[in-house]
């Protein structure tokens, strides 16, 4: 069993942005506080993990099993480029009713963001009002660090979750490949280094776990990698697996288990909230597709199984369309075929709310990085694959993106934290008895 501490004390979730999925989270936490709904959504509240054999009948719920965070001593802490109230902020989001609202009016009225590190480069479609000023990036990092120990006062941990807009698509270049470079280039102001790497980098330098909510980059380079590592602290991301990626993740492997081969996969999303709006861009879209692209590939393998699916056309579309709002709409098409080559098709329709999806999910996230941290695990958090659309891993591995194998991980670790016997579904009842 590892030696876990004890949560004693308060946890401080810290978040860059605070727009639609902060201010759902933070609301449902508050409404949690004073019991007035159910966790519903989230795995770390609700599920339960058997222990032992099936018929040893010990199914705790996670909450009860690992030690984790209260729900009642959550405090959150955010930054935004508007300075408005996380009431407002919740209100203009318009996910969720003035009703429910109005039930932690004073608790939402009380959380303010602090000035955001931003620069428009980075998300095209926004500006801002409410951000930090500093001769370079080092400057702004190090603002980032005084706002973190000012939110540590009768705190006992924090973690941070990137919550804020998706910024402009990069790739790894020479700058992220080092501390070192990365550091000269915080310095110097590069310009591949985004506002989420700014806000990545004073996190761990506080020794504070970081997780990525957002497609682009960020932590997922070997920079801050190399510093998560240096600082003992735990890292997970990218891009919260909600809509139609959770249901293609769910879907794929049940038809390749089945050996059923596939010519094509058509998915088309229509969202109309600011996040939909940021993805009007077509850089920040590009961060978005590239992060939902690879998804099918991973687990269809069809270098595996060319005959099954190596003629595949997998194409994803986002389109802004504001009457939807935050109902986001997923549409796929999919061509299959089975026994003989003959063809079928199997068509989704997913009416989802986005941030009702992310928000139990960032509040999973967040304790599950601080459980880590207390476990004394560092680095890349693989476990928790299970809640990304495009799960950072060593690069000695390739991503697992199939939901079942990621479920079974993420609970295996469990038990493993706890010193308890993994499951691996294999029974004796099939031998006969000598
Ligand atoms: N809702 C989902 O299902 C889902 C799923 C996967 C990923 N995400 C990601 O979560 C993020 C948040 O989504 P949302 O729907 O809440 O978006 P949103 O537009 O409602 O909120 C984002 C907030 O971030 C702020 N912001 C932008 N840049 C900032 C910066 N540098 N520092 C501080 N604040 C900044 C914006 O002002 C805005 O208030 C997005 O990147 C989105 O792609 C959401």
């Amino acid at each position: 069993m590892i030696s876990i501490k004890q949560p004693e004390g308060k946890l401080g979730i810290l978040l860059p942005g605070m727009g639609a999925v902060t201010t759902t989270l933070i609301a449902g936490v508050e409404m949690l506080k004073k019991g007035l709904t159910v966790p519903y959504g989230s795995v770390t509240q609700m599920q339960t993990i058997r222990l032992g054999r099936r018929d040893d009948k010990k199914y705790p719920i996670i909450k009860d099993f690992v030690p984790l965070a209260k729900v009642d001593e959550i405090e959150f802490f955010t930054w935004d480029i508007t300075d408005e109230t996380a009431y407002d902020a919740a209100k203009n989001a318009k996910v969720l009713s003035e009703a429910d609202l109005d039930k932690v009016k004073p608790e939402l009225e009380k959380i303010r963001p602090m000035k955001a590190v931003f620069d428009q480069k980075h998300v095209k479609r926004l500006s801002g009002t409410h951000v930090k000023t500093g001769e370079n990036k080092m400057e702004l990092a190090e603002q980032i660090r005084q706002d973190i120990r000012r939110c540590s006062e009768g705190l006992s941990r924090m973690v941070m979750v990137w919550c804020a807009s998706t910024e402009v698509h990069r790739e790894i270049k020479e700058v992220h490949s080092s501390l070192e470079k990365f550091e000269q280039g915080l310095r110097e102001n590069n310009e591949d280094i985004l506002p989420s790497m700014v806000y990545a980098y004073a996190a761990i330098q506080e020794g504070v776990p970081f997780v990525n909510g957002s497609p682009q980059l960020t932590v997922d380079i070997p920079a801050l990698i190399e510093l998560a590592k240096a600082k003992n602290v735990p890292i997970a991301g990218k891009d919260l697996k909600t809509g139609q990626t959770m249901i293609k993740t769910i879907i794929a492997p049940g038809i390749k288990s089945r050996m059923l081969g596939m010519k094509g996969w058509f998915s088309t999303n229509i969202l109309g909230n600011r996040d939909g709006e940021v993805l009007d861009d077509p850089e920040s879209l590009k961060s978005k597709i590239v992060s939902k692209a690879s998804v099918l590939d991973h687990i269809l393998q069809k270098e595996m199984y060319p005959q099954l699916y190596k003629d595949l056309h997998h194409r994803v579309n986002i389109n802004y369309y504001p009457p939807k709002g935050d109902d986001k709409e997923g549409w796929d098409h999919i061509d299959l075929f089975g026994w003989l080559g003959y063809p079928m098709q199997l068509k989704i329709n997913f009416l989802c709310k986005d941030s009702i999806l992310a928000a139990p999910i960032v509040l999973d996230l967040a304790l599950f990085i601080d459980l880590a941290q207390r476990a004394g695990m560092i680095g890349i958090q693989e476990w928790l694959s299970f809640y990304f659309k495009s799960p950072m891993c060593s690069e000695k591995v390739y991503p697992e993106h199939d939901l079942f194998i990621q479920h079974k991980k993420l609970k295996n670790t469990l038990r493993h934290m706890m010193g308890e016997d993994l499951i691996t579904h294999l029974g004796n009842e099939y031998y006969r008895e000598e």
